[in-house]
């Protein structure tokens, strides 16, 4: 039997299958665990369930100990992970891909649609009690059909997204460090670009490239400057590809038209100049908030982690 760390609460049905074959300590509060807890817990784990609130690096690797052999992130964003020092010291990191795809896509639709029909700056005028009326003019928004979707990596996620603005109408290009598959590229008619060249001809930008040193800050004011002033930005993907005050301030000076956010720099904290601002959509990280998509994360971590405790190959390993 081996000890198994899960750092935050996740689907029962998860925890069970866990539970079957190890000794299995689970941290059941609300909210992430404090760093001094996480380093207390995880002393003598051979197998570590993360979330990505958790950040795992040498100092969480040496409170594990030499034992450890999986980090199994629920997420499949791993950069709360140090990789590189996992594999260092022989420990295999794992992440949850494909399982998320179509509700994050979901969301970044959801996003396009609030911001570019102004959904929530309605619901805030409903939710304040101000008086309103129906009129020609009236909260105005823009249409998407005939318009064209840029978006930033074209994986699994981007894919489902542009699929579901094909359905409203859309026309998309992208921009990705590899060209999609050529039957990928043919069903969604797609057009690869490069960044600059998307970022001045789309109309609505959506983010989803992974994060990395290459993508930090990847949108900032030069690039927000390319963009149409009539276009908006989507990013369901990690919060420091763009950059924040700067997004702020083409916001504020309508140098483009609008925003919609799931995913901030520094969560849980949310940049205070994007706060009262009436032309950005804020959500806080729902991209795979479902049951269905939730349970199965957590489902297929459990499966890495007992994979490699069995002494097999892990189902979704980190590359
Ligand atoms: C992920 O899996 O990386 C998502 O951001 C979780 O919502």
């Amino acid at each position: 039997m081996s000890r198994v760390v899960v750092t935050g609460r996740i689907p029962e049905v998860a925890l069970e299958s866990l539970r079957e074959a190890h000794d299995v300590d689970a941290w059941d509060g609300d909210g992430p665990i404090e760093r001094d807890e996480l380093l207390r817990r995880v002393a003598g784990a051979d197998a570590l369930v993360t979330l990505l609130t958790e950040r795992v690096d040498a100092e969480l690797l040496d409170a594990a100990g030499p034992q450890l052999q999986v980090v199994a992130n629920v997420a499949v964003g791993y950069n709360n992970i140090d990789v590189p020092v996992c594999r260092e010291r022989g420990v295999v990191v794992t992440n949850t891909p494909d399982v998320l795809t179509e509700a994050t896509a979901d969301i970044a639709m959801g996003l396009i649609l609030m911001a570019t029909r102004r959904l929530g700056e309605g619901e805030r005028i409903i939710r304040r009690r101000e008086p309103w009326a129906w009129g020609m003019f009236y909260l105005l928004g823009s249409g998407l059909q005939g318009k064209t979707l840029g978006v930033i990596g074209l994986g699994g996620i981007g894919q489902a997204t542009a699929r579901r603005a094909r359905a409203f109408g859309m026309e998309i290009t992208y921009s990705s460090r590899s060209a999609c598959a050529p039957e990928v590229a043919e069903e969604l008619s797609a057009q690869r670009l490069d960044l600059d060249e998307m970022l001045a001809t789309a109309d609505v930008v959506s983010i989803h490239c992974p994060y990395s040193d290459a993508t930090h800050h990847l949108i900032g004011a030069e690039q927000l400057a390319l963009m149409k002033h009539t276009a908006y930005l989507v990013n369901t993907a990690r919060g420091p590809i763009v950059d924040e005050a700067a997004l702020a301030d083409a916001l504020a000076h309508d140098r483009i038209a609008g925003a919609g956010l799931d995913v901030f720099e520094a969560e849980p904290k949310v940049y205070e100049g994007l706060l009262d601002l009436d032309n950005v959509v804020l959500v806080p990280h729902l991209g795979s908030a479902t049951i269905e998509t939730r349970t199965a994360m957590a489902t297929l971590a459990a499966d890495n982690a007992l994979a490699v405790l069995a002494g097999d190959e892990p189902p979704t390993p980190v590359h």
